[in-house]
């Protein structure tokens, strides 16, 4: 599996070759981004990218349910690696019935076959990946598509350069993975810290360890963290906990928040592993930080002796979902 993340510059590289390719006409009021798990973080991701680039609103759902503005005025971009997620699709039909203008992002299933019966534009992913391997190719179509409708936050050629780096750079963070799966192998829970607006990266490297590592991780975000999480770690019930604690060199603020954060772990006598992100632009460090983590959470399921790439509970609630949403697709 770790060739598969490490393929990574290579599905940049494919998703760019459709750059371009679809696109929604319109004036928008907000976006509404709409996915789960593995297919959902492209959302938190996006929002994280438009944060200081778009002026138009960037709202994620991860659920059935839709805000009550999205109307004709919203770009509507549902996410979704199989296209077969019931939450996905139920909030995708009822943003069609609001009138939303929506994109879809898909390697097949419900979706894709909605979007064909429907004209919708439609940007595929390729099949035979897991979602969260699938995550460059999904980002790429999701900023293509809002790069081709007048919505955009990161152009072509800023993709390619932080595809390129990431090309250049893919065997040092490896090596990185290595390291932190080894700090992260001795631990009982892992804690993974940063600074606002990272928080979709933390999130991410959450999912990641859930997923590939089979493990129970908790997100600590600065600073909402000085403001509640903080006290819990005064007198938790488990104290054989490790924290990872990532941030943005370039961000003063957000960086002395985690060497605050780093010295309150510390204090506990708890050990933690400090990693400034590498990037030159905010996406390259996007990409930087979903493939450490995404390796390292492999590297991690090695040494505990778990297969990757089976998620048997995701299945098991999928088979449950089936009787729960009620939709005619
Ligand atoms: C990630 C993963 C899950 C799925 C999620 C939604 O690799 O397997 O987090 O992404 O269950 O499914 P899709 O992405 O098919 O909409």
């Amino acid at each position: 599996m770790e060739e598969a993340y490490l393929n990574w510059p290579r599905l940049i590289e494919e998703a760019l070759a459709d750059w371009g390719s679809v696109g929604v006409r319109g004036e928008f009021d907000n976006v509404v981004l709409s996915g789960m798990g593995g297919s959902g973080i492209i959302g938190d991701v996006v929002k994280l990218l438009a944060l200081g680039r778009l002026s138009t609103p960037v709202e994620v759902v991860k659920s059935h349910v839709i805000p009550s503005y999205v109307s004709e005025k919203t770009l509507f971009i549902a996410v979704s690696y199989s296209g077969n997620t019931h939450e996905t699709i139920t909030a995708t039909l009822r943003a069609l019935e609001k009138g939303a203008r929506v994109a879809v992002v898909t390697s097949g299933g419900v979706l894709a076959r909605v979007a064909a019966e429907k004209r919708l534009p439609l940007f595929k992913t390729p099949s035979g990946l897991l979602p969260r391997v699938s995550f460059p190719h999904m980002l790429t179509g999701v900023l293509s598509i809002l790069d081709s409708s007048g919505l955009s936050i990161a152009g072509r050629r800023e993709v390619e350069e932080a595809g390129r780096a990431l090309e250049s750079g893919r065997q040092g963070i490896a090596g990185e993975a290595s390291e932190v799966a080894r700090f992260a192998y001795s631990s009982d829970l892992l804690v993974v810290a940063t600074h606002s607006p990272l928080e979709a990266l933390a999130v991410r490297a959450k999912s990641e360890f859930n997923e590939n590592s089979k493990t129970i991780v908790k997100v600590d975000v600065a600073p909402e963290w000085m403001h509640n999480d903080i006290v819990g770690y005064e007198k938790p019930l488990f104290t054989s906990y490790r924290a990872i604690a990532f941030y943005d060199p370039e961000d003063k603020v957000g960086r002395s928040l985690v060497e605050f954060m780093v010295e309150e772990y510390k204090g506990h006598g708890r050990p933690v592993l400090t990693i400034p992100l590498k990037g030159a632009s905010l996406l390259g460090k996007v990409l930087y930080a979903a493939l450490l983590f995404g390796l390292a959470s492999v590297k991690l399921a090695g040494l505990r002796g778990v297969d990757p790439s089976a998620t048997v509970s995701i299945g098991r609630y999928k088979k449950f979902a089936s009787s729960v949403f009620e939709y005619k697709a």
